[in-house]
Order: structure tokens, then sequence, then C-alpha cells
């Protein structure tokens, strides 16, 4: 079974789109298996993003990114990290498709709302940052 990590990013937080978010995970049958609220420090918003070190937008995300609150969440189900993927659209909302969530919220590249996992050993590391086992449900019901 597929796993992915997904983040409420401070602006999706900051403007009352917890419900909106998780609302459409919830009706596009993703599975949530864990879920909670933190603060990055500067320096874990760096370790969160270090594939990333080194690049034009790394401190100008990094900065954002401990900015405020976050929700993270683990979602879980076959192909579940392209069905995310799909449902968050393009990291330029510019690029995105119509109906998705960058699409429809995000105000900029870096201010766009949601954060997915691109592929297995990324969801796997980035999952493990934030959640130990004992902190992800097991047997979840499935829903949709
Ligand atoms: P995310 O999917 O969380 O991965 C890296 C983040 O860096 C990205 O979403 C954006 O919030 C931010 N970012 C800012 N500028 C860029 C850029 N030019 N390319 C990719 N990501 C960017």
């Amino acid at each position: 079974m597929e796993r992915t990590l997904a983040i409420i990013k401070p602006d999706g937080v900051s403007r009352g789109l917890i419900g909106e978010v998780i609302s459409r995970l919830e009706k596009n049958g993703l599975n949530i298996v864990a879920m909670k609220m933190l603060h990055m420090s500067k320096q874990q918003a760096e370790g969160f993003y270090n594939v990333h070190a080194g690049k034009h937008f790394f401190e100008s995300v990094t900065d954002f990114m401990s900015s405020g609150p976050c929700v993270v969440m683990v979602l879980e189900g076959e192909g579940v990290i392209d069905k995310y993927r799909k449902l968050m659209g393009a990291t330029n909302y510019k690029d995105a498709e119509e109906g998705t969530i960058r699409r429809e919220f995000a105000t900029d590249i870096e201010k766009n709302v949601v954060h997915g996992s691109d592929g297995p050993q990324t969801a796997s590391f980035e999952i493990s940052y934030f959640f130990n086992e004992l902190e992800i449900v097991k047997n979840s019901t499935t829903i949709g």
C-alpha cells in the first residue's frame, strides 16, 4: 500500500483553507492515516527541503514554510502519490489544470497552498521527517 506526505502550507492555514483541502481529499477517496499541526523552525524547513538546497528559491521557500503553522498528513492507498499530485495541480498554479487546488487557490509559485511528495523515495523520507510508525493509523477504514 502506497503512502505520501501532504502538507497544507502556512498560506493555506492562514487563509482558512484547511477544511477546503481536507474536504477535497475525502471527496476524492484519499485516506488520511495521520495528521497534525506544527510550526517548523527555519532549520527544520531547511532539513525538509534539503533536496532543493542551493536552488535560487531555497532561502525564500524555507522562510515561507517556517513563517506559520502547517498541517501535515500521511495519505495511504493504491496510487496515492499520483492521485494526490493530480488533485494539487502543477507547482506553478499558472500551469495547473482547472479544478485543482493550486489552480483555484495558489497566489504565486511559492505560496501554492499544498505540498505533496513527488515519488515513493521522497515520500518515505518526508513521512519519517514528521511521523513515527506509532503515529500512523493501521487498518483504517477506506473511504470513497
Ligand atoms: P513544493 O511542491 O512544496 O516544492 C518546493 C517548493 O518551493 C514549491 O512547492 C514552491 O512552494 C517553492 N518554489 C518557489 N519557487 C519555485 C520554483 N521556481 N520551482 C519550484 N518550486 C518553487
